[in-house]
């Protein structure tokens, strides 16, 4: 098969690999679509190495694609099912294989570009949102970072479980577009006017936090995310203790696989089918053929975007 690889000078081809067999309870799926993600560009750098039993070189930790074959045991599947999954890593290929319990099924309406930028982006949003911090209807949560993969996820996912959601964006261009998913949007240096909130969903990092503390409303919670701006901050726990107030975090990539199918069975029953009726939906930047993978990385890495990037291994095909 073809497959995005990582060299360790840091530059990137497309290049032959053996193909994947599936082992015991996994599937084998030809990739229709795999989006990109911030953890690929630091995988690229050397500073996000993939964990243990996924490829070194190959990144991509969300894919869309069709079952071509099931290994011994895997029966919840069948070929040309149409599903798509988190995986640790080795997405961004013609072929993957996967735990079937990793696995969603990819509703009907729902077109591949959709589905392979979707699986990282809402499972870190409904984890965050839904599981971590327990977000109730009629909440104020404020999500920062809001136009970028999560951040829009979580925009649409919070409104349409009835939280009154505010947002930062940076660049004043897309302000209007996540207003429209659902958000009242303000600068980043501006949020801290129109709190108190409820839940903070941080996707931007440490030099947000003096100020989401400061920002919380009694027995609030934040969940850090995202640290792209830094990872250390000073804050002041009386403001904290005084607020009653929770600083949650958490990672998806190394939970082991029995959280991970937790996870993908609750965005079954309570993401996916908004999705397939479009009431969430997957904002897309760009999207890129395998070949044009270094200039897929490019356009991530230059931010400014709404949205996912994503890979299309199997090329242009809608659904
Ligand atoms: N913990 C986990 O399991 C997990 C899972 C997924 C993602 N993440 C992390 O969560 C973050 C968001 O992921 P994503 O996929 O949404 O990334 P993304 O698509 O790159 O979006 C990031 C957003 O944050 C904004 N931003 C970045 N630095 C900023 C700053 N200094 N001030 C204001 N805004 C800033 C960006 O604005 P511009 O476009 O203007 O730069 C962009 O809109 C990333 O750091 C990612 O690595 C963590």
């Amino acid at each position: 098969m073809r497959a995005v690889t990582l060299h360790p000078d840091h530059s990137i081809t497309v290049s032959e690999h053996p193909d994947p067999r599936p082992g015991a309870g996994e599937i084998l799926v030809q990739v229709r679509a795999a989006g990109l993600n911030g953890a690929d560009m630091a995988q690229r750098q050397g500073r996000y190495p993939a964990p243990p039993g996924f490829p070194p070189d190959i990144p991509g930790l969300e894919f869309s694609g069709e079952v071509l074959e099931c290994g011994p045991g895997a029966a919840r599947f069948g070929p040309g099912d149409r599903v798509c999954a988190i995986t640790g890593g080795g997405a961004q290929a013609e072929l993957v294989t996967i735990h079937e319990r990793l696995v969603m099924p990819v509703p009907g309406q729902l077109a591949w570009v959709a589905a392979g930028g979707a699986p990282e982006a809402y499972s870190t949003a409904y984890d965050a949102l839904c599981g971590q911090a327990g977000l109730q209807a009629g909440e104020r949560v404020l999500i920062h970072g809001a136009a970028g993969g999560v951040g829009t996820a979580a925009v649409q996912l919070a409104a349409a479980f009835r939280a009154e959601v505010h947002a930062t964006v940076r660049n004043p261009d897309h302000r209007d577009a996540v207003a429209k998913l659902g958000a009242t949007v303000h600068a980043p240096d501006d949020f801290s006017a129109h709190g108190p909130f409820d839940v903070i969903l941080e996707l931007v990092g440490a030099p947000n936090l003096p100020a989401d503390v400061a920002s919380l409303a009694p027995w609030g919670r934040i969940v850090v995310i995202g640290i792209g701006a830094g990872a250390e901050a000073t804050l002041n726990l009386g403001v904290l203790m005084y607020r009653r107030g929770r600083i949650l975090a958490s990672t998806l990539r190394a939970r082991p696989l029995e959280e991970k199918a937790l996870l993908a069975r609750a965005l079954e029953r309570s993401v996916m089918p908004l999705l397939g009726d479009g009431v969430l939906t997957v904002p897309v930047a760009a999207t890129y053929p395998l070949d044009r993978v270094a200039d897929a990385y490019d356009r991530f890495s230059a931010g400014g975007k709404l949205g996912k990037v994503v890979l299309l291994p199997a090329g242009d095909q809608p659904r």
